[in-house]
């Protein structure tokens, strides 16, 4: 099967890539450093020729408000309609656990909205909802910085590895259309203040992580479920322990 990954070359679509390879699929990275361009429309009709399912895991070079709602507004419509005109059967998001529940994130705005134009169109879909990647640490961490200190948030957290992430998904694109969300999750639940101090104590990172019930994410104040899936999530295997006892440079 022909399966374009438009953000191929990205964390969770260079793994993507190698699993569906490795399943014997015909896998192609679309980005702009292959010369696909899903804002400007560049190379988009002739990687799609031929092709059966397209998964978009790309995200905004700009997380602005304004910026990331243009980039997904536009890459979707633009990819959905290249689709209708290939002849595509199946159509597979990337977005966000409780995307619809952080309305006060202009991030999450734009992934709801990237999702109502999918599941507005004609072409048959499934839409992934993950929790965070274990990869993230760093940069939560680096945005909720005050000081020496790391404000978060004391919610529950079900982070995954961006390995489980791509089995998930290589799964998912490899199915029927769903025509509807499934969720995935780590296979752990903890609290998100706990998961970063664990994180940043594994890289001897001397900030202290204060609970902040106020601590936004992503600009949205958080309630106790916010970042969790609900019951029927798909889980992943890799616990993060044991992922941070992996050597740095496969994080
Ligand atoms: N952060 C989280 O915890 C989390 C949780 C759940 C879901 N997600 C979602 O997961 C998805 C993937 O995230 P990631 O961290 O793997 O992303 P990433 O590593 O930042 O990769 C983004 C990819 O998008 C490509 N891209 C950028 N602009 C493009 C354009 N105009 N046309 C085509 N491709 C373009 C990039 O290509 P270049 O390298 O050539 O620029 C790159 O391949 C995102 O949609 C995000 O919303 C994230």
């Amino acid at each position: 099967m022909k399966i374009v990954v438009i953000g191929g070359t990205g964390l969770i679509g260079s793994k993507l890539i190698t699993r569906l390879r490795e399943q014997g699929h015909e896998a192609v990275a679309a980005a702009p450093n292959t010369g696909v361009n899903t804002i400007t429309g560049e190379g988009l009709a002739d990687v799609l020729r031929g092709a059966s399912v397209v998964v978009d895991v790309s995200n905004s070079p700009s997380f602005e408000d304004a910026d990331v709602m243009t980039f997904f507004q536009t890459s979707t419509r633009n990819l959905l309609a290249a689709e209708s005109d290939a002849g595509v059967r199946h159509h597979v998001a990337l977005s966000i656990v409780g995307s619809e529940r952080m309305a006060g994130s202009g991030y999450m705005r734009a992934k709801v909205a990237q999702e109502s134009l999918i599941k507005g169109s004609s072409i048959p879909y499934s839409i992934v909802h993950a929790t965070q990647f274990f990869e993230f640490v760093k940069s939560i961490a680096a945005a909720a910085t005050d000081g020496n200190r790391v404000r978060i948030a004391p919610v529950l957290f079900q982070p995954m590895a961006s390995d489980d992430v791509a089995i998930a998904v290589s799964r998912i694109a490899t199915g029927a259309p769903l025509n509807g969300t499934v969720e995935i999750g780590g296979p752990e639940r903890l609290r998100f203040d706990e998961f970063i101090r664990r994180g940043l104590a594994a890289q001897n990172d001397a900030r202290e992580v204060v609970a902040d019930p106020h601590a936004r994410y992503f600009g949205a104040e958080l309630t106790e479920r916010s970042l969790v899936p609900g019951e029927g999530a798909q889980l992943g295997e890799i616990r993060f322990d044991d992922w941070l006892r992996q050597p740095v440079p496969q994080r």
